[in-house]
C-alpha cells in the first residue's frame, strides 16, 4: 500500500522536482520534429523553457530559452524555422546554435568588447543531452549517467515503438492539453494498469472498435518492468511471427523491415511467445501506446498506431499532457494516413480512450486533498509473465 496523499502533496511535489526531475533523463522532442537546419521547437520542462533547434551544421541543440541579459524568454513561438532568435526586451540576438551575435548599442552602452565581452557568450545549453532512436533527452544533471544505461533493458521494448525500420519514426503533433491530476497517475496508468481497460473503456469495446468483442479478452497479456521503464502487452492468437504481425494490421513490407531491424530475441516475443506491446512508461513521465483498432466501420481490418506522450507536471494536481502520433518513416503513405486516423480515434484530445482516461484521472485526484491515512493499492493484479517479457528491475527512486 502507498499513501494516497502522494498524488496531491505540495511538499512532495517540490521534492520530486528536486530529486527526481533534476536527475533523470527527460524526453523533450524527436529529431524528426527538427529535420532541417534552422528548425526549432520550444518545450517546457517544469518551470524552464527550452529551445530545441537544429543549427546550421545540422547539430541538435537544447538551449535554455532565457536571455543572458535579463533572463527574458528569447523565443516566444512554439515551433518554427529561424537562423537567429532575438530577445524582445532589449534586442540581444543569438544564432540558432546559441551564440550571442547581436547586442544593440554595444559600444555606447557597454564600451564595446572591452567593457562587456560579447564574443564567446552563448545561451545556456541543457546540462546533458543525448538521443536514442532519434528521441532527444535532456538532463539537468551535468554528471547524469549515460542515457543508454538509464534506459537499460527498456531499450528492448522501446525499439518496438521507435525502430520498426532502419530510419526509425517520424512524429506529428504534439496535441497539448491540461488535466487536473497529478502527473504520476497518468504515468502509472500507462506503465501497467491493464486492470482498468475492461471497466473504464467498456464503451469503446461495445461500439465495436476492436476485433475482440469480449472485454475479457482485452486484458489478456502480461506486464513487465525493464530498466527504468515498464509496460503492458496483449496476448496474440496462435500463429507465427508474420501471421501475428499481420493480425495487428502491419502490411508485409513493414513486417519485412521489422525482421531486418529487430534482434531474434525481440522477434521471438511476438513470434514465439505471442505478446504484442501495448502501453508503457519510461521513468519518470514519458509514455507510449500501441494499439490496433478498426478504422473502417463494418470492416474486420484493424490498423496499428503508435503514440508518445509526456506528463508534464504543472503543480501537484495539474499536468500538461503532450501527445504525439508516431509512425515508421518508411511506412507506405496510405498506411501513415490510416494509422493517424486510428490514433485520433483512440488518443489525443478527441480520442475515445483519452476521454475515458481523463475522466478517471481527473476524478481520482478531485477529493479536495486525500484524507489522512488514505492509501491506494499499488500492485497491478495481472502478471502472467511470458518467457521473455518477465519483470526485471524496478524504478530507481534514489
Ligand atoms: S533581457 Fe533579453 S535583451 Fe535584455
Ligand atoms: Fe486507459
Amino acid at each position: 500500500m502507498i499513501p494516497a496523499h502522494i498524488y496531491n502533496d505540495k511538499e512532495l511535489f517540490e521534492l520530486e522536482k528536486e530529486r527526481l526531475f533534476s536527475r533523470s533523463w527527460l524526453f523533450v522532442a524527436h529529431e524528426s520534429e527538427v529535420p532541417e537546419a534552422g528548425d526549432y521547437v520550444v518545450r517546457r520542462v517544469l518551470e524552464d523553457s527550452f529551445i530545441i533547434s537544429r543549427d546550421e551544421q545540422g547539430q541538435v541543440r537544447t538551449l535554455f530559452n532565457m536571455c543572458l541579459h535579463r533572463g527574458m524568454q528569447v523565443c516566444r513561438a512554439v515551433m518554427g524555422h529561424a537562423s537567429h532568435f532575438r530577445c524582445p526586451y532589449h534586442g540581444w540576438s543569438y544564432r540558432n546554435d546559441g551564440r550571442l551575435v547581436g547586442l544593440p548599442f554595444h559600444k555606447e552602452a557597454y564600451g564595446g568588447e572591452e567593457g562587456f565581452k560579447k564574443k564567446g557568450q552563448t545561451l545556456l545549453p541543457a546540462p546533458s543531452l543525448a538521443t536514442y532512436n532519434g528521441l532527444i533527452f535532456i538532463s539537468m544533471d551535468p554528471d547524469a549517467e549515460p542515457l543508454e544505461e538509464f534506459l537499460g533493458d527498456f531499450k528492448f521494448y522501446l525499439d518496438y515503438y521507435t525502430k520498426q525500420s532502419a530510419d526509425g519514426i517520424e512524429l506529428r503533433g504534439p496535441q497539448r492539453w491540461r488535466v487536473k491530476a497529478n502527473w504520476k497517475i497518468g504515468a502509472e496508468n500507462f506503465a501497467g494498469d491493464m486492470y482498468h481497460t475492461p471497466q473504464t473503456h467498456t464503451s469503446v469495446v461495445e461500439i465495436g472498435l476492436f476485433r475482440e468483442p469480449k472485454a475479457e479478452k482485452r486484458k489478456d497479456g502480461t506486464t513487465y518492468w525493464a530498466g527504468n521503464g515498464g509496460g503492458t502487452t496483449y496476448k496474440l492468437p496462435e500463429g507465427g511471427l508474420e501471421e501475428r504481425l499481420r493480425y495487428v494490421g502491419y502490411p508485409d513490407e513493414m513486417i519485412a523491415r521489422m525482421k531486418e531491424q529487430w534482434t531474434q530475441e525481440q522477434l521471438d516475443v511476438v513470434g514465439k511467445d505471442g505478446f504484442m506491446i501495448s502501453a508503457a512508461s519510461l521513468f519518470p513521465n514519458m509514455s507510449f501506446v500501441h494499439n490496433w483498432p478498426r478504422v473502417e466501420e463494418g470492416s474486420d481490418e484493424v490498423l496499428p498506431f503508435i503514440s508518445i506522450r509526456v506528463w508534464q507536471p504543472i503543480s501537484e494536481n495539474e499536468t500538461e499532457v503532450l501527445s504525439w502520433f508516431a509512425v515508421d518513416k518508411n511506412a507506405p503513405e496510405e498506411y501513415k494516413a490510416l494509422s493517424y486516423t486510428a490514433y485520433l480515434m483512440c488518443f489525443g484530445s478527441g480520442g475515445m480512450f483519452e476521454q475515458d482516461d481523463v475522466e478517471e484521472l481527473g476524478l481520482a485526484d478531485q477529493h479536495g486533498g486525500w484524507p489522512d491515512g488514505a492509501a491506494t493499492v499499488a500492485q497491478q493484479p495481472y502478471g502472467h509473465a511470458g518467457e521473455r517479457a518477465e519483470r526485471r528491475g524496478t524504478f530507481d527512486l534514489r
